[in-house]
């Protein structure tokens, strides 16, 4: 049996759809999460989001042992959270960092991301759609 592929998404979130939607869109999470789930087919998906940097860990360690791959949109955690990319360094699966905006065209403090030094790729900046190319580029590297 295939190996679900894990999407993994931080902090705030849950709001998607309230949250900014000048810069994050209207579509909510539960949206996305629709949309992932008919663009992955016949492969599984286990979607989640998280509030705290250590739930978040312990699922990418769940994504270790059981997934295929991992997607992660690690939110404000992308630019402050060395814990997390120690945790996507243990993976020895495809890691794809996902943001919905572009953060290299944002505030300075949102170009470093700590995530990205462990990710195999990276797609920012085109909303929702970014989860699917995303999944896309997963998909394809399986
Ligand atoms: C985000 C970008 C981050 O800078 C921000 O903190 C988020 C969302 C995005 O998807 O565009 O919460 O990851």
């Amino acid at each position: 049996m295939t190996k679900p592929i894990y999407i993994i998404n931080g902090p705030n979130l849950n709001l998607l759809g309230q949250r900014e939607p000048d810069i994050y869109g209207s579509q909510t999470l539960t949206d996305i999460q629709a949309l992932c789930r008919d663009a992955a087919g016949k492969r599984d998906i286990v979607f989640s989001q998280h509030n705290s940097e250590g739930a978040m860990i312990d699922q990418i360690h769940e994504a270790r042992t059981y997934g295929s791959a991992l997607l992660i949109n690690p939110a404000a955690y992308t630019h402050t959270s060395v814990a997390l990319l120690d945790a996507i360094k243990t993976l020895d699966i495809p890691v794809i960092e996902i943001h919905l905006s572009n953060p290299a065209a944002r505030e300075t403090f949102r170009t470093l991301s700590y995530v990205a030094m462990g990710a195999t790729g990276t797609v920012s900046g085109f909303g929702a759609q970014s989860y699917l190319l995303g999944l896309q580029a997963a998909i394809n590297l399986l």
